[in-house]
């Protein structure tokens, strides 16, 4: 039986370049807001017996779009479906993945609890740590990107003057996997988060030095992780050209403006998050193959 895919309204994009990648046509819904903001959701395709594949990346309004999704896995479940897969291609509060001293929530294990009341499966891409995965006790399909990003910055940088650079340790592994594609060198930045709006930059690691660098990262949200370590190897004499890689640009705020400030040649995003025309000068990378290629395993797996 043909899988239905569905998609809420955060990332519709996507949502039908996985389909055109499968070869069927997006499934039919309605989502409306009543006029005290709660949504209503209805499947128009019949659910019964067919796994649901629900695209929608809880990017903001984040309690929003996470809600909707719940609601159409709810609509599926009551509707017969078989298994429910949750498609977040972008994971929102992965960033609360540890709970910090006072008395504070786990939020990553909370949303892990809150899909799980309704999912089977969830299936997402360049989780922020991808320790998450232990939060579910369902299976939890982890797709990388950094390799469809790779290719893409084929030709941005000739290999012997750039340099990949992590812009905190937390991006170290994955630095390493655009060098090994690109074969270039990784320098790291020791980053420390003063708030969630400001960081700042203790040190480099390793040799910037009239090097190109390829700052390489999971999200940009306010882009000041990138910004502060753009600043920081100007200061170590890099050559005023950056290019940004980061699977998930959220790019909020007044992020552009900042980029618009500093040496950034190029800006490279996948098009995880959702909206109506991409952010100015920005290139985008689509995930539509890659997702679709896990659904079609997992649907096969399924017959
Ligand atoms: C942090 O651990 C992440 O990997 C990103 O570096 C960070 O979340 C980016 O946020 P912003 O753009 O607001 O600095």
């Amino acid at each position: 039986m043909k899988p239905l895919i569905l998609s809420g309204r955060a990332n519709p994009g996507l949502a039908r370049s996985i389909a055109d990648a499968l070869g069927v046509a997006l499934g039919r819904c309605d989502i409306e807001i009543f006029p005290d903001n709660e949504y209503i959701v209805e499947i128009h395709d019949d659910a019964q017996g067919r796994d649901l594949y629900l695209i929608q990346p809880t990017q903001p309004p984040v309690a929003d779009n996470l809600m909707e999704l719940m609601l159409l896995a709810d609509a599926g479940r009551r509707a017969g479906a078989g298994r429910i897969t949750a498609v977040i291609p972008y994971y929102g509060y992965a960033r609360q993945d540890r709970r910090e001293a006072g008395q504070k929530p786990l939020s990553a294990r909370l949303v892990a609890d809150i899909l799980c009341t309704r999912m089977d499966r969830l299936v997402t891409v360049h989780l922020h740590n991808p320790a998450i995965e232990g939060f579910f006790p369902i299976p939890v399909h982890r797709l990388a990107a950094f390799d469809l990003m790779a290719a893409a910055l084929a030709d941005a940088v000739p290999a012997d003057t750039g340099v990949i650079v992590a812009p905190d340790l937390g991006a170290v592994k994955m630095a390493h996997g655009y060098a090994d594609i690109l074969n270039m060198p990784v320098v790291v930045i020791h980053k420390v988060r003063e708030s969630g709006k400001s960081v700042s930059v203790r040190r480099i690691i390793g040799d910037v030095k009239d090097r190109s660098p390829i700052l390489v990262d999971d999200m940009i949200s306010t882009g000041g992780t990138i910004a502060k370590a753009t600043e920081a190897l100007l200061e170590a004499g890099c050559r005023p050209e950056i290019t940004v890689a980061a699977t998930h640009g959220l790019m909020v705020g007044d992020c552009l403006e900042k980029f618009a400030r500093l040496p950034i040649r190029r800006t490279i995003i996948s098009d995880s998050i959702g909206r109506e025309t991409a952010p100015q000068g920005v290139q985008v990378v689509g995930l539509g193959k890659r997702i679709a290629e896990t659904i079609s395993r997992l649907n096969r797996t399924a017959e």
